[in-house]
């Protein structure tokens, strides 16, 4: 199982923002893993500052990834169409995004 966040951007300017990164081993999907993974991972990043983290999913078809990140407060933001190739076929990413903190209320802490 793997729960990690990196740079949104190397840029400078985005240096609050993550994107998270979560995979659950076949054999544990689907019993609460992510559920208890990604909170964790929201509340690691928030004490480290970051202000806003950004879920990058692979397929509109995602289903448990769109469902997992919307029950850990995400909102969907957007589709990117037919961004990636992969196995014979076109695939999108659905971009989901949740703040951290203050989120953008207020400047960040240097
Ligand atoms: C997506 C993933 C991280 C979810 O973790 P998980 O431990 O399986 O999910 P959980 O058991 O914690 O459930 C999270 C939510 O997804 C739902 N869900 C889980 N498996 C599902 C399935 N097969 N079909 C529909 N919904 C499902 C749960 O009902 C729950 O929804 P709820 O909060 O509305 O009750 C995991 O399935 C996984 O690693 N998949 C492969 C890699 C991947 O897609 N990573 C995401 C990259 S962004």
């Amino acid at each position: 199982m793997v729960a990690s966040w990196g740079n949104w951007r190397p840029r400078l300017a985005y240096k609050f923002s993550v994107e998270d990164s979560i995979y659950i081993d076949k054999d544990a999907v689907g019993k609460g893993a992510g559920k208890a993974l990604l909170p964790a991972l929201i509340e690691q990043c928030t004490a480290l500052g970051k202000r806003q983290m950004v879920a990058v999913i692979g397929d509109s078809a995602q289903t448990p990834s769109i469902k997992l990140h919307a029950s850990c407060g995400f909102e969907m933001v957007g589709t990117l169409k037919n961004i990636g190739f992969k196995f014979g076929r076109w695939l999108d990413s659905v971009l989901m995004q949740r703040e951290l903190g203050t989120g953008g209320v207020e400047p960040p802490l240097a």
